[in-house]
């Protein structure tokens, strides 16, 4: 047995399985087992690979998986406890009948001689970029040329960063979604983080909160090369004016910045005079880009389908056109959108599909507004949740994760600590929208029952 167990280690994994299954001289199904046998070369391996240091620069990890950690810790204390979550921003409606049977057609198709189809454009099917154009951008003088589709918008401003430098600057709002920040860290384009101010030193915090309306001063903002804007804005529900877009352009423009316009909800925007993409501001096509997703548009967070335009007219210092530098990252390091995934991005941009998309939009924005309600009545500070499926409440005075704690001790609902996002979003927690309906008003009656007698 010693000397079998030896040859075994020298063996391939497939080999050793095989070996093992015919030790007897019967042919038995391979087992397990027999990989288990071998042992772990005595020497121990001296790495040469050093860690990209920036690694460790990032803060307690990603804030949703420290969230789902504390809810599992809650349910083994609590195991009868019914949690709801209103923490992460996934959605839980079923995808659009018309939406889902092109995905179902698709995945048939890929199993008959005629619909098989392999690798496509990196770019996304020329149809499919045809359509974004004409449903988002063509009114504002987008063409389809300029729109990559992709498996996801945050998947795109991790890549997008990739075009850019370690000495680039970069702004972003504060509070802001978490992407902007890490990738700029994993980059090194941050600094070392400060406990004291509980962010990086290189950063620029552009600071959003219920005093200026969540729209940062810019007087008080430092000129950066990067600018992440994120509108409506996760996590404080804020959608920025017309006027405010205006002046958020000229500043980049002004300082020769590129903007990289976060638009991943801008279908949650239900007041008509807010613009719904930043080309709507004469300029942006000269600095700015822009990321959007149907993941919070058509419940495509699992199937993955997002895209992001590039005008023509953005350029590099050096007169070089970023929409070449785009396409070369696309065409580089992705290998195009599920063509299934984009079979449902077809379909949700035709009449029937954009009909039901909208219906499912309308119905978050319901549970937004049955949310939003709720902690007015109670007598909160609340903001958001009107062009956006986010609700920010403020608890001024507390730390963020100790409301969490609070909120999931009493009522059993997870929320998401403001201070998650950054330094000023401390003293709030959000509540997303994309629950089911019973849950959202099982959430309502527990929060009244909790707080409503303070
Ligand atoms: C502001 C913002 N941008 C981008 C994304 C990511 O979208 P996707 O699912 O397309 O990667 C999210 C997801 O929550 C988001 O909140």
């Amino acid at each position: 047995m010693m000397k079998l167990n030896t040859s075994l280690q020298s063996l391939s994994h497939s080999k050793c399985c095989t070996l093992a299954g015919s030790l007897n001289g019967r042919r038995s199904k391979p087992s397990r087992i027999s990989c288990a046998i071998a042992a772990p070369p005595a020497e121990e391996v001296k790495m040469r690979v050093k860690r990209n240091e920036n690694f460790g620069k990032l803060q307690a990890g990603y804030l949703f998986p420290e969230i789902a950690r504390r809810r599992r810790a809650h349910q083994e204390k609590h195991p009868d406890a019914k949690i709801i979550s209103l923490g992460i921003g996934d959605t839980t409606e079923p995808i659009p009948k018309s939406i889902a049977e092109a995905m179902q057609q698709a995945a048939a198709g890929m199993a008959t001689l005629e619909g098989y189809s392999g690798y496509g454009a990196e770019q996304g099917k020329g149809e499919l970029r045809e359509a974004l154009c004409q449903r988002f951008y063509s009114h504002v003088g987008r063409k389809p040329n300029e729109i990559f589709v992709s498996d996801g918008s945050k998947c795109d401003i991790g890549r997008l960063q990739m075009m850019f430098g370690a000495d680039t600057t970069v702004a972003v709002q504060d509070p802001s979604y978490p992407v902007y920040v890490d990738s700029s860290v994993i980059m090194g384009m941050t600094g070392e983080y400060d406990e004291g101010s509980k962010g990086f030193g290189k950063l620029q915090y552009m600071v959003c909160r219920p005093e200026n309306d969540f729209f940062p001063d810019l007087s008080k903002v430092q000129a950066t090369d990067l600018i992440f804007f994120c509108n409506p804005n996760n996590p404080t529900g804020a959608a920025a004016t017309r006027k405010q877009l205006e002046e958020l352009v000229a500043f980049a423009r002004k300082n020769g910045a590129i903007l990289v316009y976060d638009a991943a909800y801008a279908i949650y925007i239900a007041d008509s005079d807010l613009p719904q993409t930043i080309f709507e501001i004469p300029g942006a096509e000269e600095c700015a880009m822009e990321t959007c997703s149907f993941s919070k548009y058509a419940g495509f967070t699992g199937v993955r389908l997002g895209w992001t335009v590039v005008p023509e007219q953005l350029k590099f210092a050096d007169g070089s056109p970023v929409i070449a530098d785009f396409n070369r990252i696309m065409t580089t390091i992705f290998n195009g959108a599920s063509v299934i995934a984009q079979a449902g991005g077809l379909a949700a941009l035709q009449d029937e599909g954009f009909r039901e998309m909208s219906d499912l939009v309308a119905f978050y924005r319901e549970n937004a507004a049955i949310l939003r309600k709720t902690f007015v009545d109670l007598g909160f500070s609340v903001y958001g949740g009107e062009n956006a499926p986010y609700i920010w409440v403020g608890f001024p005075g507390k730390p963020s994760w100790d409301v969490f704690a609070e909120i999931l001790e009493k009522c059993n609902i997870v929320t998401t600590p403001g201070s998650g996002f950054g330094p000023a979003g401390e003293g709030f927690v959000r509540a997303s929208a994309f629950g089911h309906r019973e849950d959202i008003l099982e959430a309502v009656e527990r929060f009244k029952k909790e707080f409503g007698k303070q």
